[in-house]
């Protein structure tokens, strides 16, 4: 049985990364800001009747917290195979003249900064022989400076994720020296809160083509920007 630890669990693709791992007989860590109300998760558990299911809180905004997880798991006698940093957030309303700092340092700071704390705090935790560990980072094709408008709309999320794919990239050598894996990877448009009710995929088909591409992932392809097909894109 695998452990998969997956941030921003108890909404959108992250709820839905946790059903599904269960749902194939796996174990899952599923961090959220404020368990208390992730009632979603709590009937997942409920319904579960076994250990498989750890609820576990976790701002990723919290740094010390962050740092502190790896060493809570391993007390419980947890190692996880499979690290998701997935929780994220997005701005509306930005605009030339309405660019505020406390926003943009939020949303990178939610989405570039945690995911590469988050995957520090756990190098050593993963690095262990033959375990084939990865760490996926949940990115958006909303971060491709090649696909990228010249619009200011999205302009703290669009940097966000061009931070995180850096991050992915930069990291990706020093992981490998340890066994693990690492790629960026874009969930497609998703009917979530945040890609809202037109998108062109359910989190049940974004989440169930990214299990099966990250099944397959290998160390070879460490470092890359890729969908949830598995299809490389543009940086
Ligand atoms: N949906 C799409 O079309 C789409 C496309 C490309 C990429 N993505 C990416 O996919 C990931 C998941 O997005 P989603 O569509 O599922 O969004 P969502 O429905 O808005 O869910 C966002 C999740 O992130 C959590 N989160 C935000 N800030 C957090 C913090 N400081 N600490 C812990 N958790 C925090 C939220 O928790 P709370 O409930 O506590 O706020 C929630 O669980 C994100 O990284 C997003 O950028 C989504």
């Amino acid at each position: 049985m695998a452990n998969y630890l997956v941030t921003g669990a108890n909404r959108g693709i992250g709820l839905e990364f946790t059903r599904q791992i269960l749902h194939r007989g796996e174990r899952v860590v599923a961090c959220c800001r404020n368990p208390e109300g992730a009632t979603e998760l709590e009937a997942l558990a409920t319904a579960q009747n076994d250990d498989r299911l750890v609820i576990c809180r976790l701002d990723v905004m919290q740094a010390t917290a962050i740092a502190s997880l790896p060493e809570l798991l391993e007390k419980k006698g947890i190692l996880i195979d499979v690290l998701i940093p997935n929780a994220g957030v997005a701005a509306s309303s930005e605009r030339l003249g309405l660019i505020q700092e406390e926003t943009m340092l939020r949303v990178l700071h939610t989405n570039a900064v945690a995911p590469m704390l988050i995957a520090q705090a756990f190098a050593d935790h993963l690095q262990a022989p033959k375990r084939n560990a990865k760490i996926i980072c949940i990115s958006s094709d909303l971060g491709s400076i090649t696909y990228a408008s010249g619009l200011t709309f999205g302009l703290s999320y669009g940097m966000s994720k061009a931070a995180l794919n850096m991050g992915v990239k930069k990291l990706s050598s020093d992981l490998a020296h340890r066994g693990v894996m690492i790629v960026a990877m874009h969930p497609g448009w998703v009917q979530t809160d945040m890609g809202g009710p037109n998108a062109r995929f359910t989190p049940t088909e974004s989440t169930l083509a990214m299990l099966r591409v990250i099944d397959k992932l290998s160390m070879a392809q460490s470092g890359l920007f890729i969908d949830h097909q598995g299809q490389q894109l543009p940086w």
